[in-house]
């Protein structure tokens, strides 16, 4: 069932390029530059549509706030992400003008059930982003989205992360083209895009044995920090929490920006610094602030597609340039990156300490 690898999470990181294609299959038209998720909303919906809201928990949550930065600039949607556990309808919102979106690999969080609820209570009309056919959260919502990734055994979320991404992106088209705000001449570009994924994270994935090289270079460190600005942002913030709960090794993400305002304060030469040095990601800015952590000793290690000059990185992982979804192919070596970390610890990588794959309580 493993088929030859060691842990689900292995196999799992390795589907990509197969999950990713699932995801797109028979939902984008290049040469019309349109997408289609088949979800019916009702006639001038989307055109009055003033605000569209993300809920979710852990991954789930920091892939919705990659789809809302797509949203807002695709569909040019107010987009806004809220912790499912956090989230409460209210701030003046017009229910008919809001879409709220629960995004959940299994559908049975109880967290984002509740959130969904609220949110449905208030009459907001209610969409499903999940991986589970028959789920919980298809039964709460007006209507149901998947992300066909297949299903995902290892605890820790991977290959649903790229398939909820690529399957919002969709989404954010979709919302764009039916609002009138994405041209189709960009539409075609970001489908070509997203057509290109499956292949970028293959090309990843044949770079795995450097990856394993940095993991034992860095695996005694104090902690990891992970940065990024932008699309790049919820990438380092997935990153640290893949580190966190397989290696139980103290990992942060912050806003590239803020590491100046304050985290600074807590970088050593035993603090590797990963960084998403990618276009679309502010990647100048970045490592600038980077080379700042440098000089008070961190080893850094950085994500890029060539844009910036990296020759001061100590190590450097390349990435096909796939413009608004580069992050996303980056995401790819933070997820082996944490695996090896976990392996050469001889964690329990499946069924890490304290952890379910499903959270049915709140
Ligand atoms: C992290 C992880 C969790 C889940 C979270 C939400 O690897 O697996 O953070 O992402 O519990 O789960 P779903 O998406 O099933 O609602």
């Amino acid at each position: 069932e493993k088929g030859g690898y060691e842990h689900y999470m292995r196999k799992e990181i390795h589907e990509q390029p197969t999950s990713l294609r699932q995801t797109l299959s028979g939902r984008i038209d290049v040469e019309r530059g349109d997408a289609d998720l088949d979800v019916a909303f009702p006639q001038g919906y989307l055109e009055s549509l003033q605000e569209i809201q993300l809920v979710a928990c852990g991954t789930s949550y920091y892939a919705s706030q990659y789809a809302a930065r797509l949203l807002e600039e695709f569909a040019d949607v107010r987009a806004t992400v809220e912790i499912a556990s956090e989230y409460s309808f209210d701030g003046g919102r017009d229910p008919w003008r809001t879409l709220v979106i629960a995004v959940t690999q299994s559908g049975e969080t109880a967290d984002t059930l509740g959130a969904i609820r609220r949110a449905g209570g208030a009459g907001a009309r209610t969409l499903a982003v999940t991986n589970t056919l028959g789920s919980s959260v298809t039964r709460e919502t007006e209507d149901s989205v998947f992300i066909r990734a297949g299903p995902e055994i290892g605890v820790a979320a991977t290959k649903t992360f790229a398939s909820q991404v690529t399957t919002l992106a969709l989404l954010a088209v979709e919302i764009g083209r039916q609002r009138g705000s994405l041209a189709a001449t960009d539409a075609r570009a970001v489908l070509e895009d997203l057509r290109g994924l499956p292949g970028a994270v293959q090309q990843v994935l044949d770079e795995e044995d450097r990856v394993l090289e940095g993991a034992k270079r860095f695996a005694d460190a104090d902690a990891f920090f992970f940065v990024g600005r932008q699309f790049g942002y919820p990438v380092a913030l997935e990153g640290a929490l893949k580190l966190k709960e397989i290696a139980y090794d103290h990992a942060e993400g912050f806003a590239a920006g803020e590491l100046k305002h304050g985290p600074l304060a807590l970088i050593t030469g035993d603090t590797p610094v990963l960084s998403v040095l990618t276009e679309r990601s502010r990647p100048d800015e970045t490592l600038n602030n980077v080379t700042e952590a440098q000089t008070r000793e961190a080893p850094a290690i950085g994500v890029t597609d060539g844009t910036v000059e990296t020759d001061s990185l100590d190590l450097e992982l390349e990435v096909p340039d796939l413009g608004y979804v580069t992050p996303l192919v980056a995401n790819v070596y933070f997820q082996l990156f944490a695996y090896h970390i976990a392996d050469l610890q001889g964690r329990s990588i499946d069924k890490p300490r304290n952890l379910a794959k499903s959270v049915t309580v709140e």
